[in-house]
């Protein structure tokens, strides 16, 4: 029978704030973020990838944490939602969000707010086939997606300088 290997101390930096734990090597990063750091808002919806409820920012690029081992993002920096809302005011992605109605249940918007997060740090002005583009790996029963939709385009058309993250 196979041995469990060892555990291993992870840390990395968490929405800005350094941590550092002993875990087992498979977990993934959204067990950690969820059950060690009681980060709740990245979702399990799927656990295979499929989805997009669990995307969170490593290094600033999109991950699938339910994919992800923790291991993976040792040393790096961690965005999960929890960590846009700033000095106690939402993000700007966030307020669009609440503004144009495209949240209903809720479940799919912490992985659609990092994969906004992404694609306006990359495109700042993206029109609708790109938001479309970068939402496609999201699946949200809800909205029927034109809000969500809605709620980018409004953020890729504030002045430049006008509204920032
Ligand atoms: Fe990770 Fe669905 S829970 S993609
Ligand atoms: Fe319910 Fe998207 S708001 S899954």
């Amino acid at each position: 029978m196979d041995q469990p290997r060892p555990k291993q101390i992870f840390g990395a930096q968490v929405n800005g704030q350094g941590v550092e734990l002993l875990i087992a090597p498979q977990e993934t990063l959204l067990e950690v973020l969820r059950d060690r750091l009681e980060l709740t808002g990245s979702k399990e919806g799927c656990g295979e990838g499929v989805c997009g409820a669990c995307t969170v920012l490593v290094d600033g690029q999109p991950r699938r944490a339910c994919l992800t081992l923790a291991l993976e993002a040792q040393g790096l920096s961690v965005l999960t939602v929890e960590g846009l809302a700033q000095g106690g005011e939402l993000s700007r992605e966030q307020r669009a969000f609440i503004e144009h109605g495209a949240i209903q249940c809720g479940y799919c918007t912490p992985g659609m707010l990092m994969a906004t997060r992404d694609l306006l740090s990359r495109e700042p002005f993206p029109d609708e086939a790109a938001i479309r583009r970068q939402i496609s790996g999201h699946v949200c029963r809800c909205t029927g997606y034109a809000k969500i939709v809605e709620a980018v385009a409004a953020l890729g058309q504030a002045a430049p300088g006008e509204e920032q993250p």
